[in-house]
C-alpha cells in the first residue's frame, strides 16, 4: 500500500488535480476541505470532479480537532488551502489573516506531534510585488514599486530616474519581496511558518512559489480569481473582457499538470528548507493572453475592452526564473500555453460560468482600490 498524503484545501483546483497525480504514481490521498462558497458556490457540494478514490473530510483549516484526526498515519502533507482574491483581501483582511496565517498555525501546531516526513506548501509570486527589473543604466533594481499617483497619470511602466523605461527581468528567488496586499503578506507568513516550524522540528519542508495557474476546474464564477477565468467567464457569456492599464503587463502562466509534477517532484526529491519558483519561465502580455483565449474560444469577434483603468496593488511585470526548480526538481514545464488553452477550451465547452465581475469591480471602486 503507497504512503498517505495529506491535502490541505485539496477540492480546489490545484488541490484536485494533485490529487489524480498522487493517486496516479500510487499514493494514497486525503483530503480535507471547507468547500468555500465563494470557490464552490452556494450549495458547497463535494464537486463532481474530485476523484472518488481519495478520501474527503468536509472541515475548516482552523478546526484543530478534524486536522488533528486527519493528520494520523499520514507520511506527507500539501498544505494548499487559502483565500485568493488580491483586491478583496485589502478588505476582507479579517477573513484572509484567519484562512491563510491562521489556518496554517493550526495546521503547524498538529504536525508537531504526528510522524509526517514531508510539507510543502503553496507559497506564491505574489510575495515579490513587481519582478526584477534592470535600468538603462544597467543596475538590477530589486524593490520597485508604482506610485499611485503614477497610475492616475497613466504611467504604467516602471522607469529610471532619467525616465527611461526599465527592462523587466526573470525573477529569482533571491529577488527581495515586497507585500503589497494583505493576501501577498499572508502567503509570505505562510511560507515562512512552514520553513521556519519544519527546519526547527526537522520537518522536512517546500515552499512552492506559483505564478499564474490556470488549467481546467478552475472556479469560473468566482470572480476574485485569476484572470484567464475571468477572461473566460466573460467570453462564455458573451461579454468582453475588461483589460485593465494597457494590457501590455506581462505574467508568467503555467499549467496546472506542470503545477502537480513540480509538487510531486518536491515530495519525493531529498530537499528541505527551500523557496522554489514554479512558473513556465515564458511571458505573455495580458492583452495577447485575452487574443489567445479568444481564438481556441472561436470569439475573435469580441474585441476585449482595453478600460485604461487600473487596480490598486497590481503590478506591472513578474516572469519566474526557473533555474532553481530545474535544478533541484528536475522540473520541465511541458504544457505550452497554447496546448493548454485549447485543452482549457474543451473543457470551459460544458461549463456554466456566472460573470460577476462587475460585482467584484464595483466593490473595489466603493473602496477606492480601482480607478
Ligand atoms: C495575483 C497574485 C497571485 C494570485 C493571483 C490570483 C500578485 C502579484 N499576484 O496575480 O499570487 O495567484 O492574483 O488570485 O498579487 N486583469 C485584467 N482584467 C481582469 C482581471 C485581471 O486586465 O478582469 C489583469 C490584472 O490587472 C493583472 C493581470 O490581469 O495585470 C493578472 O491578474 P490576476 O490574474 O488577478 O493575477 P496577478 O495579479 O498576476
Amino acid at each position: 500500500m503507497g504512503d498517505l498524503v495529506l491535502i490541505t484545501g485539496g477540492a480546489g483546483f490545484i488541490g484536485s488535480h494533485l490529487t489524480d497525480e498522487l493517486l496516479k504514481r500510487g499514493y494514497r490521498v486525503r483530503i480535507i476541505d471547507n468547500l468555500l462558497p465563494q470557490v464552490h458556490g452556494s450549495v458547497s457540494v463535494k464537486p463532481s470532479y474530485l476523484n472518488p478514490e481519495a478520501e474527503f473530510i468536509r472541515a475548516d483549516i482552523c478546526d484543530s480537532e478534524a486536522l488533528r484526526k486527519a493528520l494520523k498515519g499520514v507520511k506527507a502533507v500539501f498544505h494548499l488551502p487559502a483565500s485568493v482574491g488580491v483586491g478583496q483581501s485589502m478588505y476582507q483582511i479579517k477573513k484572509y489573516t484567519q484562512t491563510n496565517n491562521i489556518g496554517t498555525s493550526v495546521l503547524l501546531e498538529n504536525l508537531l506531534h504526528t510522524s509526517v516526513e514531508k510539507l510543502v506548501v503553496a507559497s506564491s509570486m505574489s510575495i515579490y510585488g513587481e519582478g526584477l527589473y534592470k535600468g538603462s543604466d544597467g543596475f538590477i533594481h530589486n524593490t520597485t514599486i508604482r506610485t499611485v499617483d503614477q497610475l492616475r497619470k497613466a504611467q504604467w511602466d516602471l522607469c529610471c530616474e532619467d525616465g527611461t523605461v526599465m527592462e523587466p527581468l526573470p525573477t529569482p528567488e533571491s529577488k527581495v519581496p515586497c507585500l503589497a496586499s494583505i493576501y501577498a503578506l499572508s502567503k509570505y507568513d505562510q511560507e515562512r511558518m512552514c520553513l521556519l516550524i519544519g527546519n526547527a522540528y526537522n520537518i522536512p519542508t517546500v515552499a512552492l512559489r506559483f505564478f499564474n495557474v490556470y488549467g481546467t476546474r478552475q472556479a469560473l464564477s468566482n470572480p476574485y480569481t485569476g484572470v484567464l477565468a475571468i477572461f473566460a467567464s466573460r467570453y462564455l457569456n458573451s461579454r468582453p473582457p475588461m483589460i485593465f492599464e494597457d494590457g501590455k503587463q506581462r505574467r508568467d502562466f503555467v499549467h496546472v499538470y506542470d503545477v502537480c509534477t513540480a509538487c510531486c517532484c518536491a515530495l519525493e526529491r531529498c530537499i528541505a528548507n527551500l523557496s522554489i519558483n514554479i512558473g513556465s519561465g515564458i511571458y505573455y502580455s495580458i492583452s495577447q493572453v485575452a487574443l489567445e483565449l479568444s481564438k481556441v474560444l472561436g470569439k475573435t469577434d469580441i474585441e476585449p475592452l482595453i478600460s485604461g483603468k487600473f487596480r490598486i496593488g497590481d503590478i506591472r511585470h513578474c516572469f519566474a526564473d526557473i533555474t532553481l526548480a530545474k535544478n533541484v526538481l528536475g522540473y520541465k514545464p511541458k504544457i505550452t500555453l497554447e496546448k493548454g488553452l485549447i485543452e482549457l477550451a474543451a473543457w470551459l465547452e460544458n461549463q456554466i460560468a456566472h460573470d460577476k465581475l462587475d460585482i467584484a469591480n464595483s466593490e473595489l471602486v466603493a473602496r477606492g482600490l480601482t480607478s
